[in-house]
């Protein structure tokens, strides 16, 4: 496969750099119905896909390169049952560094490519006492707490409107749907609000006190400006997070990439099931 490089003038606005990855993209793979976003350690779960087509993000122009150990940097598309699914397994974060626009560049692909829903799954820290590692969350809604904002700048109105509605962030009906695969798959889902920080250091022990009481049930470092611009666009949202730790001050264990990882992956096989139930559904839209 060929490598572009956007070379030395990349159009002007973010508008103009969407519509160059897609007539890039669009005639490579098949179109997709529904997306997915794999967080740290669930990237293999691309290779679940049929038929699949796998794009290295470094082909697709203006896509920018997760850096952080733990993720890959591949669009995959392929089938799950009756569903086309188009996986991003790695996502630039803001934490990297990266600019809002090029954080959720992927995500507006996958609407722009067709999907009516995506499934946005995350590593997190868990603040409710209940949420103890290794249990998976449905997030219910968010606070955006990254000081950031996908849709400032000119409203591109292609998109959608200047002041989006976040009342359905996550749609209640893929909230329910997810709550119903867990009960038939025998996992015991947690459900609640995800508080997106920026990160790259974890919070402190009063942070987490703060973000408990505005009610957030789990803290991570992603996600929130996905849904922002996804909702934007229209598309239909479901999250899930992996709790892999205790948010901090909830244990005396100091918080680590690797520990993470390492939860992550023991984690994997309910993760997958849950994501191959959801995205095989008949019942899905
Ligand atoms: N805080 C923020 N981000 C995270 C955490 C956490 O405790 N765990 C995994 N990602």
């Amino acid at each position: 496969m060929t490598i572009l490089s956007p070379g030395p003038n990349p159009p002007p606005t973010p508008a103009a750099r969407l519509a160059e990855a897609l007539d890039w993209l669009a005639p490579r793979i098949p179109r997709p119905q529904l997306g997915l976003v794999l967080g740290s350690g669930l990237g293999h779960f691309a290779a679940r896909l049929e038929d699949p087509v796998r794009v290295p993000y470094a082909d697709i122009p203006h896509m920018p390169l997760p850096a952080v150990s733990g993720h890959g940097g591949e669009l995959c598309v392929g089938r799950l049952g009756k569903t086309t699914v188009a996986c991003l397994s790695g996502r630039a974060h803001a934490y990297e560094g990266h600019a809002p626009e090029k954080v959720v560049f992927g995500v507006r692909l996958l609407a722009r490519l067709g999907v009516d829903a995506v499934l946005l799954t995350n590593a997190a820290g868990g603040i409710g006492d209940d949420l103890a590692p290794g249990r998976l969350l449905v997030i219910d809604d968010h606070l955006n707490l990254t000081g950031l904002n996908p849709l400032v700048g000119a409203n591109v109105d292609e998109w959608g409107p200047r002041f989006p509605d976040m009342t359905q962030a996550y749609d209640a009906e893929l909230r329910a749907r997810l709550g119903e695969l867990g009960r038939q798959l025998g996992l015991d889902l947690a459900h609640g609000t995800y508080a997106g920080l920026l990160g790259p250091s974890y919070e402190t022990p009063a942070e987490i006190r703060m973000l408990e009481t505005l009610g957030a049930r789990a803290v991570g470092m992603s996600t929130v400006l996905e849904t922002i611009a996804l909702r934007h666009l229209g598309v239909r949202v479901a999250g899930v997070s992996c709790i892999t730790n205790l948010a901090a001050g909830k244990s005396h264990a100091p918080l680590d990439h690797d520990e993470v990882k390492l939860v992550a992956d023991r984690v994997r096989d309910d993760f997958s099931r849950l994501l191959v139930a959801f995205c095989s559904d008949p019942m899905r839209s």
